[in-house]
C-alpha cells in the first residue's frame, strides 16, 4: 500500500493519505532554530540545542502530539476541524488532505466543507524563528465566516528533561502576557534580566495580516477539563476567554476572524521563536507584507536546491535518482546538522556529537558542499586527545585544548562516557582521503588544529598520532583492542579483546597514511608503515580468516566471536565488507566472503547484521541480546552497514549483487509496502525488522542515522563509480546489467562534468572505452589538468 509519491520536479514528498503508519516527518531550520514536523503538523522546535534549548512541546513515544496547530471553525454552523487532518481528525471521506515536505518546508492543503486551507511551515534562511502561513479560501457560493485559532504549546523550561519531569519546578516559573498581536512567555522572569530588562528565556508567538479577536496562554483554560488537542473548548466555543498562565503550563492560542467572499482567499501568519517583546515586535512588523513569505521560500529552495544540483543522476530507476538526487541527500545533510539529537525517537538527550557517527556523516555530504564538510572536519580533528583518540562525545560548546578527556573522571560524569572506543579516529582517514579527492585540497593536510586537551598539529600528525593510538592499544595478538566498544555499541569484547572490524579499520588506514606520505614525500614514515601494516596483514589473515569468511573478533580470554563453530553470532557482516573494502581480502577471499553474506544474511529487506541472532549462547559482554532477535544489533538488518555492503559488492564489479542489496533496503523502493516498512518512505532509519521478527521489514529509529552517509557513498562511489583522488577523477560504475544507459552531472573542483555512461551490452562494471570533450582517453580516469570549466565525458561498458 502507498500513501504518497515522490514529486521530482518539485523535489517534494507528497503524503496523499495522512493517516500513515507513523508520523512522517520532515526538518526545518538550521543549527541555529531546528524544527521537525510531522505531516499532521505534530512535532516540536528547538533553539540550537534540542537538549537544553527546547521551546515547543511534544510527547515522546504517544500520538504525535501536541503540534503546530492551526484550527479552522465555521462560526455559522459551529462546526470545526484542523488545517492538518489531525488533531481533529475529520472523517477522511469528507475531509481531503494532502502533504508536501520539501526540502526545509512542509505544506499541507485540506479542503472541508467548501473551505480550503494550506498551511506552509518553514523557518527563514539565516533567521531563529519558525513561520506558519495559513491561506484560506471559500470555495463555496456564499459568504462565510471562519475563525482561525492558532495554537503553540511552549515548553515551561528550555531542558527538555525538566519540562517532562520536573514538574514541581517547572510549573511555577512561566507566565504568558498578551502584548498586541502576540503572545509573550517568560520564564524565570524575576531573574537573569538582561542588560536591556528583559528575560534571556522569552519566547513569543504572535500573527499578522489578520486582529487577535482572543487569545489564551494558558493550556488547561485553551483545551478545557478532561479534553484534548482534538476538542480544545475555545475551538468549540468559539472564541478563547483570554486567560494568561499562573503556575499551570503556558501556552499560546490566538483567534482571528476571517470573513470570506466567495472564491476569495485570505492570508494570515503566525511566527514562534525565543526572542524578548522588543525583537519579537520587529520581526511581527517585518512580516506586515505577507509577499515576503514567497521570497523567503524561494530563498530556502534556492539554498537547499543549490547543494543538491551538484551532484544529480538519471538512471533508469526513478527510485535510485529520487534518493541520490534528494531525499538521501537532505537525509544526509540533516544527519550532518542534528547528529543523533533531535528527532521523534531521539528525544534530545545528547547534548553534542558522538565522534565516530559524526566523522561519518560528513562523508555523505562531501560531494555535495566541501567547504562545509571541510568546516566540520576541522572541529572534529579539535576534539581528538593529544593521545590520538577521539572524544566519545563533543560537546555542542566544545572548547578546543581546554576539554578533559575519558581518562578524567569530570568528563565521564558530564558525558557518561567511561572510556574511549577502538574506533572513533580510525573514521577520520575515510572522510579526510575522501575530502582531499574531491576538492584537490590536499594543502589542508598542513593546516594547524588544536587537539581537544592540550597542544595543536598539522592534520597530517593528527592522522599519524590516530594510528598511533590503535598501535599503542593492541591486544595478545597485536591486533587493535576493542576498548570500551567498536564501531559495535553491543559488542563488548573486553579492554584486551580485539576486533577485526578495528584491524580492518586500521589496515585500511595505513593504506591512506602510505599514500599520503608517499605524496609529500614522507619517505622514512611511508616505509615505517608499509612494515607495519605488512604485519598487521599477515596476524589479520592467519587470526581472522576462516574458510569462507572473516571472524568478528577475539575476546579478552581468547574466545572467538564470528566463527562457524559458534552456535549463534556465527557470521558477521562488517568484517566481510570490510575485508573488501580496506583491499585486505585477496579476490578468492572476497568473493567468498561476500557469497557468505548473500547465502547466509541476505533477506528481502536487506543484509542482516550477524545471523543467528543471541538467544541462549550469549557470552558476556554480547549486549545485543538484550534485544528481541532479529532486532537492532541482535540480528537486525541494521541500515548502516547496507552502505558498506554495497560499497564492497561495486568495487568487486558486482553491480547486479550492489544494486540488489541497494533495492532491498532502500526506502523508496518500498514505498508501494509502506504499511509494512512503517517508517517514511524518504528516509532511511537505523534498522530494520529481520526474519525472526512477526513484523519482518518493519523498521525503525528515523532520519538521525549512519545510513544517511554510507548509502550515500555506496551509491555514488560504488554503484555510480565516482572515484576522486588527488589529482582527478575515476569513473568506474557497477551497475545492473539491465541499465542500459544513465547520465550523472557532477560539479568536480569548480568544473561541470557530463557523464553519460552506455551500457548497450548489459554489463556490470568494466569499461571498453572513455571519451573526455570528444578525445579518447587511454584509462577510465580524468586528471583534473585535462578538465576544461565544461566537459562531456562518455564512458561506454
Ligand atoms: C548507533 C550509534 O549511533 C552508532 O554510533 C553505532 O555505531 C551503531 N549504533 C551500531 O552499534
Amino acid at each position: 500500500m502507498n500513501y504518497g509519491y515522490f514529486d521530482e520536479a518539485q523535489r517534494e514528498y507528497v503524503i496523499t493519505r495522512p493517516d500513515t503508519p507513523a508520523p512522517w516527518a520532515n526538518y526545518l531550520g538550521s543549527p541555529e532554530y531546528g524544527a521537525i514536523i510531522s505531516n499532521n503538523a505534530g512535532g516540536y522546535s528547538f533553539v540550537k540545542s534540542g537538549a537544553n534549548g527546547r521551546i515547543l512541546r511534544y510527547h515522546f513515544n504517544s500520538d504525535d502530539t501536541p503540534g503546530r496547530y492551526l484550527y479552522l471553525r465555521d462560526d455559522v454552523s459551529g462546526d470545526y476541524w484542523s488545517a492538518s487532518w489531525q488533531p481533529v481528525g475529520k472523517d477522511l471521506n469528507v475531509y481531503k488532505n494532502e502533504c508536501r515536505h520539501g526540502m526545509s518546508y512542509t505544506r499541507i492543503t485540506a479542503e472541508y466543507e467548501d473551505i480550503q486551507s494550506e498551511a506552509l511551515y518553514y523557518v527563514p534562511l539565516h533567521k531563529t524563528y519558525e513561520v506558519w502561513r495559513l491561506k484560506v479560501k471559500n470555495n463555496s457560493e456564499k459568504d462565510r465566516k471562519i475563525s482561525a485559532f492558532g495554537y503553540a504549546e511552549f515548553t515551561n523550561d528550555s531542558n527538555y528533561e525538566q519540562d517532562q519531569i520536573n514538574l514541581q519546578y517547572t510549573l511555577f516559573i512561566t507566565r504568558t502576557y498578551f502584548k498586541k498581536n502576540k503572545i509573550l512567555q517568560t520564564i524565570n522572569q524575576n531573574v537573569e534580566k538582561n542588560e536591556e530588562g528583559s528575560n534571556g528565556q522569552e519566547r513569543f508567538f504572535g500573527c499578522a495580516g489578520a486582529e487577535v479577536t482572543s487569545f489564551n496562554g494558558d493550556k488547561a483554560a485553551f483545551l478545557g477539563a478532561y479534553r484534548s488537542y482534538s476538542n480544545p473548548i475555545a475551538v468549540e466555543r468559539g472564541h478563547c476567554d483570554n486567560v494568561l498562565n499562573y503556575n499551570s503550563n503556558g501556552c499560546a492560542a490566538l483567534q482571528s476572524s476571517i470573513c470570506l467572499k466567495p472564491g476569495e482567499t485570505k492570508e494570515i501568519v503566525y511566527i514562534l521563536g525565543r526572542h524578548n517583546d522588543k525583537d519579537s515586535d520587529k520581526i511581527l512588523e517585518s512580516y506586515q507584507d505577507l509577499s515576503i513569505i514567497e521570497k523567503e521560500l524561494q530563498e530556502l529552495k534556492n539554498y537547499w536546491h543549490g547543494k543538491l544540483e551538484h551532484f544529480q543522476v538519471n538512471t533508469p530507476s526513478k527510485e535510485f535518482n529520487s534518493m541520490i538526487n534528494t531525499w538521501n541527500a537532505y537525509q544526509c545533510f540533516i544527519t550532518f546538522i542534528w547528529s543523533r539529537a533531535a528527532s521523534f525517537v531521539y528525544c534530545g538527550q545528547r547534548n553534542g556529537y558522538g565522534y565516530r557517527d559524526t566523522v561519518q556523516d560528513i562523508q555523505g555530504i562531501i560531494h555535495l558542499d566541501a567547504p562545509m564538510a571541510k568546516e566540520r572536519i576541522r572541529f572534529m580533528l579539535s576534539a581528538q586527545v593529544d593521545n590520538g583518540g577521539g572524544l566519545p562525545l563533543v560537546k555542542y560548546d566544545h572548547n578546543p585544548g581546554h576539554e578533559d578527556t575519558p581518562d578524567d573522571y569530570s568528563y565521564v560524569q558530564a558525558t557518561g562516557h567511561p572510556a574511549y572506543r577502538a574506533d572513533d579516529a580510525l573514521w577520520l582517514f575515510p572522510t579526510i582521503l575522501k575530502y582531499i579527492g574531491e576538492t584537490g585540497d590536499s594543502g589542508f593536510l598542513e593546516e594547524v588544529i588544536p587537539y581537544a586537551n592540550k597542544e595543536a598539529d598539522t592534520v597530517y600528525d593528527h592522522l599519524k598520532r590516530a594510528i598511533r593510538f590503535s598501535l599503542e592499544r593492541l591486544g595478545d595478538h597485536r591486533m587493535p583492542a576493542g576498548l570500551h566498544a567498536d564501531w559495535n555499541d553491543c559488542l563488548r569484547l573486553g579492554k584486551k579483546g580485539e576486533s577485526t572490524f578495528v584491524a580492518l579499520q586500521l589496515y585500511y588506514a595505513m593504506s591512506i597514511m602510505i599514500s599520503l606520505a608517499e605524496s609529500r614525500k614522507d619517505i622514512e614514515y611511508a616505509e615505517h608503515m608499509k612494515g607495519v601494516q605488512k604485519e598487521l596483514y599477515e596476524i589479520i589473515q592467519n587470526l581472522c580468516w576462516e574458510d569462507d569468511r572473516f571472524i568478528r573478533g577475539i575476546k579478552e580470554d581468547g574466545q572467538v566471536i564470528g566463527s562457524k563453530q559458534n552456535k549463534e553470532a556465527s557470521m558477521w557482516l562488517n568484517p566481510q565488507s570490510w575485508a573488501v573494502i580496506s583491499g585486505l581480502a585477496d579476490k578468492q577471499q572476497a568473493e567468498a566472503a561476500l557469497e557468505s553474506v548473500h547465502r547466509e544474511l541476505n533477506t528481502p529487506f536487506g543484509v542482516r547484521l550477524m545471523a543467528p541472532s543471541f538467544a541462549d549462547h550469549a557470552f558476556p559482554g554480547a549486549l545485543a541480546i538484550l534485544f528481541n532477535p532479529s532486532t537492532k544489533e541482535n540480528g537486525g538488518i541494521f541500515s548502516q552497514p547496507q552502505g558498506w555492503i554495497i560499497l564492497a559488492e561495486s568495487l568487486m564489479g558486482h553491480g547486479n549483487r550492489a544494486f540488489e542489496y541497494f533495492k532491498e533496503s532502500s526506502p523508496a523502493m518500498l514505498n508501494d509496502r509502506a504499511e509494512i516498512r512503517v517508517l517514511e518512505p524518504y528516509v532511511h532509519g537505523q534498522f530494520t525488522e529481520s526474519t525472526e521478527s512477526p513484523f519482518e521489514g518493519r523498521s525503525h529509529v528515523h532520519w538521525l542515522t549512519g545510513t544517511a552517509s554510507t548509502v550515500m557513498v555506496g551509491c555514488v562511489e560504488g554503484i555510480l563509480g565516482m572515484r576522486p583522488d588527488l589529482n582527478g577523477l575515476r569513473v568506474a560504475p557497477s551497475i545492473p546489467s539491465e541499465w542500459k544507459e544513465l547520465t550523472m552531472k557532477k560539479i568536480f573542483r569548480g568544473k561541470c562534468l557530463n557523464i553519460r555512461i552506455e551500457n548497450k551490452d548489459g554489463a556490470e562494471s568494466g569499461f571498453r572505452e572513455m571519451y573526455l570533450n570528444g578525445e579518447r582517453l587511454t584509462d577510465n580516469y580524468i586528471s583534473e589538468a585535462e578538465m576544461k570549466e565544461e566537459n562531456e565525458i562518455l564512458l561506454v561498458m
